[in-house]
């Protein structure tokens, strides 16, 4: 089922997310729901607070880039609770977009290598070193789960740039292609 994605403005994206457990009703269900929200909206990357329930899951799918980035063919993945225990590495400035917010790309400065645990779909516990892209999209989707949003990182000026684009999606006159709330 294709759900609406909230977008910025709507209260629960500054919410900080709750962890759920095995018997959260529908899991599986609402799992395939932001697969194909996320598919529909071509989205590579999305959170449950986006799809407005304020619970700590995200799904990612980079097979859809895997033309431009190979070693991404077939990576699609639900994080249930993942905890980010530390980042370090480089930090890179690279351009971000979020469904969130149609229309606003900004480079964002992140930490190039996370140290991450979370549950797959099957409640099994994974504990990885994750580095470069992937370690960046975890890291927007994460902060999601923090009530946060790309635009947080980014310097006052450009803020100040994209403030007009920020009154039209609270106003609900963005431009998008997808279902949105
Ligand atoms: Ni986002």
């Amino acid at each position: 089922m294709i759900l609406p994605i909230y977008l910025y403005g709507e209260p629960v994206l500054r919410k900080v997310a709750q962890p759920i457990d095995k018997n959260y009703p529908n899991l599986s269900e609402l799992i395939a729901s932001m697969f194909e929200t996320m598919h529909q909206a071509d989205g590579i990357g999305l959170a449950a607070p986006q799809t407005g329930l304020s619970i700590r899951l995200i799904v990612i799918d980079l097979d859809r880039i895997s033309e431009d980035k190979p070693e991404f063919k077939g990576l699609r993945k639900a994080l249930i609770n993942p905890q980010i225990l530390s980042r370090d590495g480089d930090e890179e400035y690279v351009e971000e977009g979020c469904l969130s917010l149609p229309g606003i790309h900004e480079e964002v400065p992140r930490k190039s290598r996370i140290h991450i645990t979370y549950l797959d779909e099957a409640f099994l516990p994974h504990d990885e070193v994750i580095e470069g892209y992937l370690a960046r999209v975890i890291q927007h989707e994460y902060d999601h789960l923090e009530g946060k949003l790309f635009i947080d990182h980014i310097s006052p000026l450009r803020r100040q740039l994209i403030k007009s684009k920020l009154v039209t999606i609270t106003k609900g006159k963005a431009s998008c292609h997808y279902k949105v709330k």
